[in-house]
């Protein structure tokens, strides 16, 4: 079965009692019981419920993966991986990370004593090294947020197989419609299903994928015991949103493909990221690895960090706001917004400068997003 028909059709079955195409919301945080724990599968919504079932079925399957469990955000998704994790455990993550992800290494769990470096993922020589100080866990995001750099999963991944070293995906960019990690060694895939999953930006969620079967309790037990439940509700929204998603990842790369080429020919633009150019200092990777670039394109502009948060107030069609993978498109000014957790020493260097704008390429037409554009930066 390929992708849309998955997408449709696994976890989606018409429901059995009525017949219903769509399987009901199960707004319920309760199960009626017959006698003390004798019930049919379910106990307490924190625990479970059919629409968490139902959801797995589809991203697991979807991501290639035999198991998945969803959580209330991407967040709650990295936390349920990292809560399984000991006092004093090493965890190695990408020095590139998206900012609330490095928050939550650097301000929540370092305070449990998880101990966190970070390293770049592109540099093979440099993970190797970390890879010897006996981490248990490597956390990498590829593509980037929001540089869209790219590393080699599958190397990484090898290499991290022989250290002992379990690998964690933020696929969240790629989707896995343009890229399975799971195919190529990681571990675990994550995502913040928020992003393109739902695609609406209507919902916030999280899922984590893995073909260890036995890590589907220890997820389902983080997720009850720590409260990473998402609403029943939630959770119907992005199983509507995911049906689409073939479909809506198509028109998301054809649009930023377009845009990365009008960027890429404007002369008030100094550089701009985007996998699918041929410029892109990892594009062959990005092939080998991916087989569509999706929809986010970043673009440095020579301007200060004042004409930078005026350019992003200026559009008509990409709204300002935080948040991407919707079908309307967006732009967000990371040094000030979905970044500015990260220290500006540390954002410099790693690339991410106040002239840096990410723009979320939604399904609108091409032609009315590349318009607003234009109008926009006659004006600098
Ligand atoms: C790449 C990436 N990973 C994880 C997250 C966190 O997801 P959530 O906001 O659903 O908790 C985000 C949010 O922006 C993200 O962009």
């Amino acid at each position: 079965m390929k992708f849309s028909t998955k997408a449709i059709h696994i976890g989606q079955a018409p429901d059995k009692e009525t017949g219903a195409v769509i399987p009901p919301i199960y707004m319920t945080s309760t199960y009626a019981q017959e006698s003390p724990n004798n019930h049919k599968g379910y106990d307490y919504t924190r625990a479970g419920n059919p629409n968490f079932t139902n959801l797995e079925a589809t991203l697991a399957a979807l991501e290639q993966g035999k198991v998945a469990t969803v959580f209330s955000s991407g967040i709650g998704a990295t936390t349920a991986i990292v809560s399984s994790l000991s006092k004093n455990d090493k965890v190695v993550i990408a020095n590139d990370l998206y900012g609330g992800t490095y928050r939550l290494f650097s301000r929540v769990f370092s305070q449990f004593g998880i101990d966190f470096t970070t390293v770049d993922t592109q540099d093979l020589a440099a993970v190797e090294a970390k890879l010897k100080t006996n981490p248990k866990l490597l956390f990498l995001e590829s593509p980037t947020n929001p540089l869209l750099r790219i590393s080699d999963i599958e190397a990484i991944t090898t290499m991290a197989k022989k250290y002992n070293v379990l690998t964690v995906v933020d696929n969240t960019f790629a989707t896995p419609y343009f890229q399975n990690p799971l195919n190529l060694g990681a571990d675990f895939v994550m995502h913040s299903t928020t992003k393109y999953i739902g695609g609406h930006s209507d919902v916030i969620g999280g899922v984590v994928v893995t073909n260890h079967e036995t890590w589907k309790e220890k997820l389902d037990f983080a997720r009850m015991a720590i409260g990473l439940n998402p609403s029943p509700f939630d959770n119907w929204l992005t199983t509507k949103g995911v049906k689409t998603m073939g479909i809506r990842m198509e028109r998301h790369f054809a649009n930023a493909t377009k845009i990365a080429a009008y960027f890429n020919n404007h002369p008030k633009v100094k550089k701009v990221y985007y996998p699918g150019l041929p410029s892109h200092p990892n594009h062959d990777i990005a092939q080998k690895q991916m087989s569509g670039y999706s929809g986010i394109v970043s673009v440095e502009f020579d301007l200060s960090l004042e004409d930078s948060m005026k350019l992003v107030s200026s559009f008509t069609l990409f709204t300002l706001a935080e948040s991407l993978g919707g079908v309307e498109s967006l732009v967000d000014h990371p040094a000030s917004m979905t970044h500015a957790s990260i220290p500006k020493e540390e954002r410099e260097r790693n690339g991410l400068s106040d002239g840096l704008i990410r723009f979320s390429v939604g399904i609108e037409d091409a032609e009315d997003l590349i318009a607003d554009l234009d109008e926009v930066l006659k004006g600098y």
